[in-house]
């Protein structure tokens, strides 16, 4: 997609450490080209494995007015399929969630098993071939039990890619986690400006003082030193991986992956209200180690991991002003609602800072969108942001 004179213009008058020129934050066709170039080559986050614990359960993912099914096809293996009809084009499958032995397109009721293959389709001609003619497949990627979806076929493996992050994500042994809680938020406001205030906590002071008392809101080479050693030696000791992993300088943020276990501050041993175990230890954990990681799974995945449950943050475009931000947290497989743990306590932090996080977003958006509006410096305590959007600009001026 070529974009147009004025924004090709906007895009060369980005100024380096800047916020972007409001057209790049509200124009459809820059979004219709973002998709393009961000999100269709993007891995995308689906659901855990465990959400898909028998064959022909299921779950849609929606994202850019696109719908994938992503279904156990067999006990071993889960698929991911094109929502869309090979017939005329319906919807096949309308649920969000369920179980099922097949597909039936609500329209002609077409059949499609749960490997997408098409196996009924009445009084076609004799020449139409019904093996032509499965749903389309989309790319699919297992990490330590997260299921991703790519659009684009091409895409290098997630898994492939995470391999620098494994050893220390199979330390919380995720994958025999567990959903115990999600929700979505809406926000009114470009996918970019949302992805830019996660990447900052240069509003965390101000907007999250839940989040604030038990965060350190420094970037992590910024920390107080004081904090550091201690916290590393003790994770050394416990076997806790801790160590930065980072693929940011050579590997493209679409395919970005990070692990970093840093400090909590003191009182704190887990992400909630008062600081105090809401679960029960995860994986390999043989204690409250005090920490939190931070986990970056390509462009639009990231998440915490806690001693005692993991908090996944996925933002899905919907379109230019529009962004879903789905958050699930995950705890030990075994545990049990009401004994081992209450959704209440366990998500309340995760819920008090996205709700703050979606009216400032929105705020965002709307000054943007006012015709006052001009790109303004980032602090230093917004460099990731300052990163993404610098590489975002670089990425769209070469094409
Ligand atoms: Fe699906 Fe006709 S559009 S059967
Ligand atoms: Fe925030």
């Amino acid at each position: 997609m070529t974009l147009s004179p004025s924004i090709q213009a906007a895009l060369e008058n980005h100024r380096p450490g800047y916020s972007l020129p409001a057209c790049l934050y509200n124009d459809k066709s820059v979004f219709q080209n973002d998709i393009d170039n961000f999100l269709m080559p993007g891995w995308i986050y689906a659901c855990h494995q465990s959400e898909l614990d028998s064959v022909g359960s299921y779950v849609l993912l929606e994202v850019a007015g696109e719908s994938v099914i992503v279904v156990r096809a067999t006990e071993e293996k889960i698929q991911a399929h094109m929502n869309v009809c090979r017939h005329r084009g319906s919807r096949v499958c309308l649920e969000k969630q369920g179980a099922t032995r097949k597909f039936v397109c609500p329209y002609h009721s077409w059949v499609y098993g749960l490997d997408g293959a098409l196996m009924v389709s009445r009084e076609m001609p004799s020449n139409f071939d019904q093996s032509e003619h499965g749903l389309k497949p989309v790319q699919l990627s297992i990490v330590q039990g997260l299921v991703f979806i790519n659009f684009d076929s091409r895409a290098i493996p997630l898994d492939e890619v995470a391999k620098p992050v494994e050893s220390s994500l199979a330390f919380y042994q995720i994958e025999d986690a567990k959903v115990a809680y999600q929700q979505t938020w809406n926000v009114e406001a470009n996918w970019k400006l949302a992805l830019e205030n996660f990447m900052e906590c240069y509003h965390c002071a101000p907007a999250h003082p839940e989040y604030a008392r038990g965060h350190s809101l420094k970037l992590p080479g910024r920390i107080s030193q004081k904090l550091y050693p201690p916290f590393n030696s003790r994770c050394q000791e416990l076997g806790i991986p801790y160590e930065s992993v980072w693929s940011k300088d050579s590997v493209d943020p679409l395919l970005g992956i990070y692990h970093h276990r840093q400090p909590l501050l003191d009182g704190y041993v887990t992400g909630t209200e008062d600081g105090k175990p809401v679960a029960p230890l995860l994986g390999k954990m043989p204690g409250y180690d005090g920490g939190a990681a931070d986990i970056a799974l390509g462009l639009f995945c990231y998440g915490l991991i806690y001693a005692d449950h993991v908090v996944i943050y996925s933002f899905l475009p919907i379109d230019e002003q529009s962004t879903d931000m789905k958050i699930v947290w995950l705890v030990r497989g075994d545990a049990e609602e009401g004994r081992d743990y209450d959704i209440n306590r366990l998500s309340w932090l995760w819920r008090v800072t996205t709700d703050a996080d979606k009216t400032i977003i929105l705020n965002n958006q709307l000054g943007v969108n006012s015709r006052f509006y001009e790109p303004g410096p980032y602090s230093e305590m917004e460099e990731y942001t300052q990163f993404f959007v610098d590489w975002y600009v670089e990425s769209l001026k070469r094409g």
